[in-house]
């Protein structure tokens, strides 16, 4: 019989014992268990394959990049989440995710991206213009709202009004909730379906994919351009011509708005929140900011605001809000000093391995500089905020400027300061800062 090696195994019963702690936040469990076992663990649940999670920057790297074929997304994301946001680009696998990949990709390349920056900017723009100065604001409501109107925008131009647009949110972020719980609470999925909850559901699914059928319905009867990304996935072309059928764009319509708006989110509200809590780190971006001439198109600012860049990507490692993601091997593998079966679950956490000391120094330090023209080299290896490998995010250069957008569009307007030196995270499908909160005064 073939040996395996496997990293140090933490005994299930630890995590039976625990499962409910555990269910309400893994992150100080992984945190131990890797103080405890090194930079990858196992667990052997009963009956089920083996679960390895690991820090290791080789490991990763191995999985998503070098050796990736042998390794699909799991029954969590191919499964659970496509149940309820589509069968997309996030959530497929194999052949049907190479050949939507393909389709889709070139709708995200700069010169594509660079014409919808117009609608981008506006969006923020007047989200901004929605802040109260002088108060003390829950910072991720306003930035939740941000990153979905800018992906709704960009998807859909004008053609939308707000209040579909606010029930699409409201129902995509129901989903996701009861998702989290379906697969923390594995238990209770019997209890879902005779309580009607997963019919309730079910139904949530229904109407978000009927008002994305009326756009996409309504856009096809137009006969006018709308310049957005809904043109681009309509007019776009698989190698034997043909193009997308309803049902697949609906797929990744919600692919898109679900990959694309909570991780922005999350990743403007930790911006902002290191931002208020180093002054002067903010100063910096500020006199960056007010040193650009406002007349550049919005390409040419984002060409200009290095170091706000750097201050996002810092923030990105220290909170990276895609924190860990999963595979399956597909057949046994080795790497390192490990040799794993088929079927092994491996997950890699982005959280601890971005706070990995082996990898940065003073790990917990919001430094900017680490991703400084001189510095980056240094860090690249070991940075993955958007993944990795060939399933990296299709729209990281999309989130980097509208990210830059957002902060060049607040730090003009507004002084942000904080009392709080401690946030909490809650780890649901992305990384969720709670009760993070900012005071805004207006720049004088
Ligand atoms: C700060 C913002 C964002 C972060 C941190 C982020 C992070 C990630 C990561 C880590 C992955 C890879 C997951 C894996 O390998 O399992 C991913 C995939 C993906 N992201 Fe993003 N993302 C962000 C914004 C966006 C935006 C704005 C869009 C689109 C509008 C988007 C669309 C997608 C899609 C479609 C995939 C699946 C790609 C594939 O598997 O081929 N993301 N993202």
């Amino acid at each position: 019989m073939k040996k395996y090696r496997y990293p140090k195994q933490i005994p299930f019963s630890k995590f039976v014992l625990k499962s409910s702690t555990i269910a309400k936040n893994p992150l100080p469990f992984h945190k131990q268990f890797f103080a405890d076992a090194g930079d990858s663990f196992c667990v052997k649940p009963f009956m089920n394959p083996m679960i390895m999670l690991t820090r290791d920057a080789e490991i990763a790297k191995h999985i998503l990049q070098k050796n990736h074929k042998n390794y699909h997304k799991s029954e969590l994301q191919s499964k659970y989440l496509s149940r309820y946001v589509g069968h997309g680009l996030l959530t497929s696998n194999g052949d049907y995710w190479l050949r939507q990949r393909r389709l889709i990709q070139p709708a995200f390349h700069r010169k594509k991206i660079q014409n919808l920056l117009g609608i981008v900017s506006d969006t923020i723009d007047k989200q901004v213009q929605q802040i109260t100065a002088g108060k003390t604001i829950d910072m991720y409501p306003l930035m939740n709202d941000l990153a979905f109107d800018v992906v709704g925008r960009s998807l859909f131009n004008y053609q939308t009004d707000a209040k579909t647009l606010k029930r699409l949110q409201a129902i995509i972020e129901e989903l996701q909730l009861f998702l989290v719980k379906e697969i923390r609470m594995p238990y209770k999925r019997g209890w879902y379906k005779i309580s009607g909850k997963m019919a309730y559901h079910m139904k949530l699914v229904a109407e978000s994919r009927k008002i994305l059928s009326d756009f996409i319905e309504e856009r096809r009867a137009s006969e006018e351009s709308h310049d957005d990304l809904l043109d681009m996935l309509l007019n776009a072309t698989y190698e034997d011509g043909s193009t997308m059928d309803n049902q697949t764009l609906i797929d990744e319509i919600l692919i898109l708005f679900v990959a694309g708006h909570e991780t922005t989110a999350n990743a403007l509200t930790f911006t902002f929140h290191l931002l208020a809590k180093h002054p002067e780190i903010q100063d910096k971006v500020v006199k960056e900011v007010m040193s650009l001439d406002e007349n550049l198109d919005s390409l040419a600012r984002i060409d200009q605001l290095k170091y706000t860049k750097q201050c996002i990507e810092e923030s990105m490692r220290l909170y990276p809000p895609a924190w860990i993601t999963d595979r399956v091997a597909l057949d046994d593998d080795s790497f390192g000093d490990y040799t794993i079966k088929k079927g092994t679950l491996l997950g890699v956490s982005f959280y601890e391995l971005h706070r990995h000391p082996k990898y940065f120094k003073d790990p917990l330090q919001f430094r900017p500089e680490r991703f400084s023209e001189e510095n980056k080299k240094e860090t690249a290896g070991y940075y993955f905020p958007f993944g990795a490998g060939p399933r990296l995010c299709i729209g990281n250069g999309f989130a980097l400027f509208e990210m830059m957008l957002s902060v060049e569009a607040v730090v003009r307007k507004f002084t942000l300061s904080t009392t709080q030196t401690e946030i909490e995270t809650n780890p649901l499908v992305t990384l969720k800062p709670v009760g993070v909160t900012a005071r805004f005064e207006p720049r004088t």
